[in-house]
């Protein structure tokens, strides 16, 4: 279905970008996990429009209010309603775009598929809907850290032409959001913002790479032959707007090594069997090995720039357009915890589908306390792992 993601772990997301508020519908969430509002906020605050010049100057609070399947505190099992209000809305900025299709933007398809479209500030194609998300990512991003010692940290690689250095086995999300463009390395950021300043000033738009990491992921998750972590987590984020494309491991650098240079040889570590490399990101055969899952996400520049530009109205008239409205020059930084949303959500599922075919994932040492189950779940040299149920 349209707005529906996730099988067990299941999210529906509802709203335009200036209609009352967006909202999510969280299904599936199990019973007595610790949830407020102010859980949601960290996230929330990471994607809010207006959080620098970088971004777009609408200002939304983004306070969700959590409208049912909370209880003192702990979530009920029960579906998980939120919701969050637009306030900031601009509509008479949209007034001319309401016959006019700008170049690359959904504008034409909406038209095409429904008939009917809400034009103001690109209604539910807008990025504004990733709200939703976020809070539902938020939700699952607990769970996981919770029940299984999960964590999950997005930051940018590139932005246009400019890339960065990153060690992925040491980032941290402080170094990441130290910066203003969500770039761990210094130097590149300067020239991040630089990049992102000259194109708004020329009333252009850049865009750039997320990389993601999902830290002590439980090895088992992902169920060949449709439904792949990798192939899962590609179909999550490629849901985002402005993406164009995806990569696990070393991605599409993988073609310029032979099998002998790219292959990760296994041994043993802590008496556990593990790949000594990771180039593979992750994930063997569509299933999560335990290693940490690494993934990059390309994001196109933005297509509302207030340059000129040639386009035709829904009657095919020439129109000399130029985008009013506030917009995005790169959309990159703010994608960051989009990214992780889908991240989350999608392990999410796969860890209560896993649970459901297989049994419980071990992840408590012996005082029981959450812990990645790295180790935990590791076949032991001499020994089958066998079937986990029970
Ligand atoms: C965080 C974020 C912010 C965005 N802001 C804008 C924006 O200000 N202006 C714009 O034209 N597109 C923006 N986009 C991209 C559009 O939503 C997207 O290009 C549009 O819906 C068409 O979809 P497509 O690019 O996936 O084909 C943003 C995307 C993201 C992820």
């Amino acid at each position: 279905m349209a707005s529906t993601y996730g099988t067990l772990f299941r999210i529906m997301s509802f709203g335009e970008s200036h209609g009352p508020a967006l909202g999510v519908v969280v299904d599936g969430c199990p019973p007595n996990l610790p949830l407020r509002e102010e859980d949601l906020l960290a996230d929330l605050r990471r994607r809010r429009p207006g959080q620098s010049r970088l971004t777009t100057p609408r200002r939304e609070e983004d306070r969700p209010e959590i409208l049912s399947g909370v209880w003192k505190g702990r979530t009920l099992g029960t579906p998980i309603a939120i919701l969050v209000r637009n306030r900031d809305a601009r509509s008479k900025d949209y007034r001319d775009l309401r016959q006019v299709f700008r170049p690359s933007h959904a504008d034409y398809t909406y038209l095409e598929k429904y008939g009917i479209r809400d034009h103001r500030g690109g209604g539910r194609a807008s990025a504004r809907e990733t709200v939703a998300r976020v809070a539902a990512g938020a939700i699952a991003r607990k769970l996981l850290r919770h029940r299984y010692g999960t964590t999950v940290l997005g930051y940018v690689v590139r932005i246009h032409r400019i890339d960065a250095s990153v060690d992925p086995e040491t980032v941290t999300a402080r170094r990441i959001e130290a910066s203003p463009v969500r770039c761990p390395d210094r130097k590149a950021t300067r020239a991040m913002i630089e990049t992102i300043e000259k194109a708004a000033e020329n009333g252009d738009s850049v865009g750039g790479v997320v990389e993601c990491v999902a830290r002590g992921v439980p090895a088992g998750l992902g169920e060949p032959v449709f439904d792949k972590l990798h192939a899962d987590l590609a179909r999550g984020v490629m849901s985002l707007p402005a993406t164009r494309g995806f990569e696990i491991g070393m991605g599409f650098d993988a073609v310029s090594l032979t099998g002998m240079e790219h292959n990760d040889p296994f041994e043993v570590r802590d008496g556990s069997i593990v790949p000594a490399t990771n180039r593979a990101g992750g994930v063997l055969g569509g299933i999560s090995s335990g290693e940490t899952v690494r993934f990059r996400v390309a994001f196109k520049p933005p297509s509302s720039v207030a340059g000129r530009q040639d386009t035709v109205d829904a009657r095919g008239r020439r129109i000399d357009l130029t985008v009013r409205g506030r917009h995005d020059p790169c959309v990159v930084p703010r994608a960051v915890p989009l990214v992780e949303a889908m991240c989350t959500l999608t392990l999410a599922d796969h860890v209560l589908r896993h649970e459901a075919l297989c049994g419980p994932i071990r992840t408590r040492n012996r005082r029981g306390e959450a812990k990645p189950t790295r180790t935990g779940s590791k076949t032991k040299p001499g020994k089958s792992k066998g079937s986990r149920r029970g």
